[in-house]
């Protein structure tokens, strides 16, 4: 039987955390936290692109781990802001006074736009010094009101693309079949199955 692949996740965020630990359940996968592995790090994300953010996270973290580094850079675009927040989903959220606020002026001011959550992996050190990037992207829009408890950040107020309530009232499981993170997930699993480390 192969070894387990032990992989560091280079997050702070619980819930990022905790979604990623369930979508890869059932495959011989490791994956420890900072926490898990005692790492103090908090790299600046000044990155202008999610790509460039993932890897600033995953380039830092991998100066404290031998162990294969993977960095989650997500954000939500809203057309009717001109792709805002983007890449500054996580600042434009604290610029604004908290989540709670920022989400009950967007369902306000842009009810229906259309909108697109990204999450972009950057995977460091699979074999020394390689990089490997996944992508995955979930369509949308924005509600007419904030509601549903689950999920974190913008959940509350973003549609997927063929339901008709938001992310943030569907189960754990729902969302993570459907979302951003497990499609760029899936990329990585099916590219670790066809490179045989699965
Ligand atoms: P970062 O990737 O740590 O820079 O932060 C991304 C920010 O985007 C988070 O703080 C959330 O506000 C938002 N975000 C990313 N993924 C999700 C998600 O799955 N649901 C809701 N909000 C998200």
């Amino acid at each position: 039987m192969k070894e387990t692949l032990k992989i560091c996740v280079a997050t702070n965020n619980e819930h990022k955390m905790g979604e990623l630990r369930n979508i890869f359940k059932g495959y011989n996968i490791e994956l420890c936290s900072l926490k898990d592995l005692n790492i103090k790090a908090d790299p600046e994300e000044n990155g202008e692109t999610y790509a460039e953010n993932a890897f600033i996270k995953a380039n830092e973290v991998a100066k404290f781990t031998s162990l294969p580094v993977l960095s989650d850079d997500s954000g939500i675009k809203i057309d009717a802001i001109g792709g805002l927040p983007g890449v500054h989903s996580h600042r434009f959220a604290e610029a604004f006074g908290g989540q709670e606020k920022t989400n009950n002026f967007l369902v306000k001011n842009y009810p229906n736009s259309k909108a697109h959550f990204t999450a972009h992996f950057v995977l460091l050190n699979l074999t020394p010094n390689s990089r490997n990037d996944f992508e995955g992207i979930m369509n949308g829009h924005i509600a007419n009101s904030v509601y549903g408890n689950g999920g974190f950040g913008y959940d509350p107020i973003f549609v997927p693309e063929g339901y008709e309530c938001t992310v943030a009232s569907l189960s754990a499981e729902e969302k993570n079949k459907i979302s951003h993170r497990y499609k760029a997930s899936k990329a990585m699993l099916d590219y670790l199955i066809k490179e045989k480390y699965l």
